[in-house]
């Protein structure tokens, strides 16, 4: 057997949920998914209940996560039509500001250009604004915060002509950084063989060409983000079914993976699930903390064996190739021998959690 031994792994984007949707997913089940995927840092996203969209709230998650998180982790802020000001304020508590530019779960779609315009102005330039921002919506994001001079995080990029432009928009200098996530890199509409409900995610699973060139445009490609997403087995059995994919604990291993196919080398996927995920959110340095994966064990992810509440992924059965083995969090061994052996209250929230 071989061990490798890697930094711990940085996800910019992913769903803890917590206070009004514990039921999904909590900052202990959250945290010990983490780490059973080798990561050792999160950002949260806002779109809780109720939304991280002022300091009340924010304050309501702090508190949670100081107690419940085994690894550490740090909170995107909400951007609402009306609250420019406020998350202007918290920025030096937060990640980055997150805007939501389409549909999806939630309800903190903006509405307005002006919205958008405000916000890129407003929040402190050297804290990223990050963007659900599909199809025009892209182009119209991208545009506005060139023209502020500020960087923009475009979130999980699903389609060609959005990786593209992405592309293109580097090439000329635009300050933007983007994320893919391993549902749109390993499945395609029509091979994803997931059920009715369970195949719902936004950005829905692109086409057979979407995927190719998301391979293609690697080098645009800055983070590989999980958007882990958890809604319950009956939620997504239900009539009106969440969207969301759970993806902690399966993301290592997909992209180890695709080392094994000759796809991606070890150095791309340091690159894009540590280093330039803590260059881009400016992350503290996490002083003698590290992964140790064996690149190459056969397995299948088991959902009922996992620590996410969700209770399903959607690359359970798959044959994958490459695994984590322990993770060291200061000093202190938090995951070993597929076992949580830290505590929760371990995490530390990367901002001090403090004004
Ligand atoms: C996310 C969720 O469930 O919070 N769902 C999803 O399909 N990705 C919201 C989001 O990231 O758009
Ligand atoms: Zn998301």
């Amino acid at each position: 057997m071989t061990t490798l031994r890697l930094p711990g792994l940085a996800d910019p984007h992913v769903h803890v949920r917590g206070l009004g949707q514990r039921h999904k997913e909590d900052f202990a089940s959250c945290t010990r998914a983490a780490l059973a995927g080798g990561f050792t840092t999160i950002l949260a996203m806002p779109n809780t209940k109720p939304a991280i969209v002022a300091e009340p709230a924010l304050r309501e998650y702090q508190a949670e996560a100081r107690v419940e998180a085994h690894c550490d982790y740090g909170f995107h802020l909400g951007a609402t039509e009306d609250n420019a000001g406020e998350v202007a304020r918290l920025a030096p508590l937060s990640t980055g500001l997150k805007l939501y530019l389409d549909p999806t779960f939630g309800d903190l779609k903006l509405q307005k250009l002006t919205a958008l315009v405000e916000h890129a102005a407003t929040f402190p330039k050297h804290v990223p604004i990050l963007a659900h921002a599909e199809e025009h919506s892209l182009a119209s994001a991208m545009l506005v915060a060139h023209l502020a001079g500020r960087p923009i995080h475009i979130c999980h990029v699903s389609r060609k002509v959005e990786i593209e432009l992405v592309a293109r928009a580097k090439d000329k200098g635009f300050d933007v950084t983007c994320e893919v996530c391993p549902h749109h890199l390993f499945l395609d509409e029509h091979g994803h063989g997931l059920p009715a409900g369970f195949c719902e995610v936004r950005p829905v699973i692109g086409t057979k060409e979407d995927v190719r060139a998301l391979w293609q445009n690697l080098d645009a490609i800055d983070c590989f983000a999980t958007d882990h997403a958890p809604h319950t087995r009956a939620e997504k059995s239900s009539d009106k079914p969440p969207p969301g994919f759970p993806g902690l604990e399966t993301a290592l291993p997909l992209f180890l993976t695709a080392v094994h196919e000759g796809k991606l080398t070890i150095a791309d996927v340091e690159a894009r699930m540590a280093l330039n995920v803590r260059r881009i959110f400016s992350l503290p340095v996490q002083d003698d903390t590290y992964i140790e994966i064996d690149p190459d064990e056969a397995h299948v992810f088991e959902a009922a064996r996992g620590e996410s509440r969700a209770g399903w992924n959607p690359f359970e059965g798959v044959p994958l190739r490459g695994r984590v083995l322990r993770v060291v969090l200061r000093g202190k061994e938090a995951y070993a021998g597929g076992r949580i052996v830290g505590a929760p209250g371990d995490g530390r929230d990367v901002r001090g959690g403090t004004p």
